[in-house]
């Protein structure tokens, strides 16, 4: 079987860069928001070209951390995707708040604007329920239609929060999602196109005050002086040996994107005629967190594809709003017709920075030989 994802190529390619960073952070003895953590959070506020850039320590806490920031309550709606992973409509239930969910866009996977703004419509109608904070997903890398987005948020007096878990790295006509929205939120889980060795989160964004009500609850509400709490917070921090080693990774970052890019081209120019492939919206470049495809008999093509050792995924099988813990939320009043569609049909494909030359054109010769 080919790699998923190739994380060894990558670690060959900056091991003695991540040996000595970890070495240096061994010696060192600062384990806990030690002084990697900082420069790690000047580079990112530099690459997503915001004034801010937090640490903490999971995409999830990136996402709950603002919205407790914002001290949201029941009234609160909160519009979501459902086609995504679990934690984009957990951390709105952890709050207490409501999240509603809305339909995507069939073609970029990403939260569809008119979607969002009859769902923006229907709770304006609910008695108990005010519109309040949109999420939108970059999924699979892909930036979210943030001009139609935003503009919704601006007429409605909405917060947004872009999900970059999976899609820190993306433009949309040259700005970061988070020229957009209020905040983004990144996860460096292991497998992300920005991935650490262990678990860790990043919040990137421009309002002083909102960094630093997020700096205090990250670190369980610190206040001005050491054990003194101003706040009820979390302990939400990053390692400073996962800092040091996104530090390594961030460095060719901007140059794996583009391979990613080569790659997804590669894919489409080898199988775009008999499958239906991704497409990026216009203007946008993503980072390919995945590659995703449909087909009709997915469970077929999967094990057409495991015979030729090429290994498949399904991002997501059952869409969040169809799950029991999520079953009484709301969601957009005409349903979500396009997610429970995709879902049946998605197949995301092996994907990485390393692909290029024989492991692509044996999935190309899988997928061919599979439909
Ligand atoms: C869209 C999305 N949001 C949030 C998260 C949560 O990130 P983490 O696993 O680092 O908590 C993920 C992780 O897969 C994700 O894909």
């Amino acid at each position: 079987m080919i790699p998923f994802i190739d994380l060894a190529a990558q670690r060959a390619r900056i091991r003695d860069g991540l040996q000595s960073r970890v070495n240096a952070i061994l010696d060192g003895g600062r384990y806990i928001l030690g002084p990697e953590v900082q420069e790690l959070e000047a580079a990112l506020a530099a690459f997503g070209g915001t004034r801010y850039a937090l640490t903490c320590a999971n995409g999830t806490d990136a996402l709950a951390l603002p919205l407790m920031a914002w001290a949201l309550r029941r009234k609160d709606a909160v519009f979501v995707p459902s086609f995504t992973f679990a934690s984009t409509a957990e951390v709105v239930l952890w709050l207490g708040a409501t999240p509603v969910f809305v339909d995507i866009d069939p073609d970029t996977y990403c939260m569809d604007p008119k979607s969002l703004a009859r769902a923006v419509q229907w709770v304006k109608g609910q008695p108990d329920l005010e519109p309040s904070v949109v999420i939108a997903v970059d999924l699979f890398g892909q930036p979210t239609d943030y001009p139609a987005i935003s503009a919704i948020c601006q007429d409605e007096g909405m917060r947004l929060i872009a999900d970059s878990a999976q899609g820190f790295g993306c433009t949309l006509n040259g700005r970061h999602p988070a020229f957009w929205a209020d905040i983004a939120t990144i996860s460096f889980y292991p497998a992300k196109p920005l991935g650490c060795y262990g678990d860790g989160g990043a919040m990137v964004m421009d309002d002083e005050t909102l960094a630093g009500l997020i700096k205090s609850l990250r670190n369980h509400g610190e206040g001005q002086d050491r054990y003194e709490y101003a706040r009820i917070g979390m302990n939400s921090r990053l390692d400073t040996l996962q800092a040091g080693i996104l530090l390594e990774k961030l460095s060719i970052f901007p140059d794996e994107i583009k391979s990613r890019n080569r790659a997804a081209a590669f894919y489409r120019g080898g199988f775009g005629d008999v499958v239906k492939t991704p497409q990026v919206i216009n203007g946008g470049v993503s980072t390919w967190a995945q590659y995703t495809i449909e087909v009709e008999d997915r469970d077929r093509f999967r094990a057409g594809l495991s015979e030729a050792g090429v290994p498949t995924a399904v991002y997501y099988p059952v869409p969040i709003h169809m799950q029991s813990p999520y079953a009484a939320c709301p969601c957009a009043p005409d349903g979500l017709p396009v997610t429970e569609a995709a879902a049946a049909r998605v197949v995301s494909l092996p994907m990485d920075a390393y692909l290029e030359g024989g492991r692509a054109e044996t999935v190309i010769r899988a997928v061919r030989a599979a439909v």
